[in-house]
């Protein structure tokens, strides 16, 4: 079962497809690559919008493009892609922009050094208690912090994900492969945006990691990861 984690197909929400066209399109390419479910995550920033008006616009947005959806379509689910802000150790409407049926909430870094205050507020989030860190493309961070305050982050009581394009290109495929080794990476997201982009789903990122030896059997591994999110399950390895 391919989940992908991690996208922005829904029409005109954020910065990703910009109309009904282009999100069949998405649609299309994600059903010939066998992708069984999307996550819908559009971006979400806490400064300039609040969580019940996301909410609407993702239903509207979902609702315009219902009618064209076919059948060989991925099943769709609904989450956000939640920018990291300080202020959300204490937002109360945090829950409600979790993996729809899930506690998971996936949360991207701010593109800034990861210093002692955003990972303590990160440690804070994950100790809410009312919902769990699945931490966006944590490849991408390390354009902006060190591995060593990547390690500080992914030992917090959360997991990771990485977007397929970053395996396609040798400096960021070697990057991916050091944090599915130290454990960091439970599932894959496409983080799509637009067609003509690369159009890399999450079964071309599968391919490459599994490709290597060592991790053969990692496809299996983020399967199980992936069902046990979507089930709300424990997930063993919080490292
Ligand atoms: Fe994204």
């Amino acid at each position: 079962m391919l989940i992908d984690f991690h996208s922005h197909f829904l029409p005109a929400i954020d910065d990703g497809s910009r109309n009904i066209k282009e999100s069949v399109g998405i649609l299309d390419i994600m059903a010939q690559s066998g992708i069984d479910k999307i996550i819908a995550t559009p971006h979400f920033y806490c400064t300039e919008q609040s969580s019940d008006s996301f909410i609407e616009h993702r239903d509207d947005a979902y609702e315009k493009l219902r009618p064209y959806l076919k059948e060989e379509h991925p099943e769709i689910g609904f989450g956000a892609e939640v920018l990291y802000d300080h202020s959300l150790v204490n937002y109360d409407k945090l829950p409600d922009l979790c993996i729809k049926g899930t506690k998971w909430l996936l949360l991207e870094m701010p593109y800034t050094n990861l210093d002692d205050k955003i990972i303590s507020g990160v440690e804070a989030i994950t100790n809410r208690g009312d919902l769990k860190v699945l931490v966006a493309h944590i490849e991408r961070y390390l354009n902006f912090t060190s591995m060593k305050r990547l390690d500080e982050l992914m030992h917090l009581e959360l997991i990771g994900q990485i977007n397929a394009k970053s395996l396609m290109s040798f400096k960021t495929r070697r990057r991916c492969m050091k944090l599915i080794e130290k454990g960091y990476v439970q599932v894959l997201g496409s983080d799509y945006h637009r067609i003509g982009r690369g159009d890399v789903t999450i079964e071309h990122g599968y391919e490459v990691i599994t490709k290597n030896k060592n991790f053969y059997d990692f496809a299996e591994y983020a399967e199980d990861c992936g069902k046990k999110i979507l089930a709300d399950e424990p997930l063993d390895r919080i490292i």
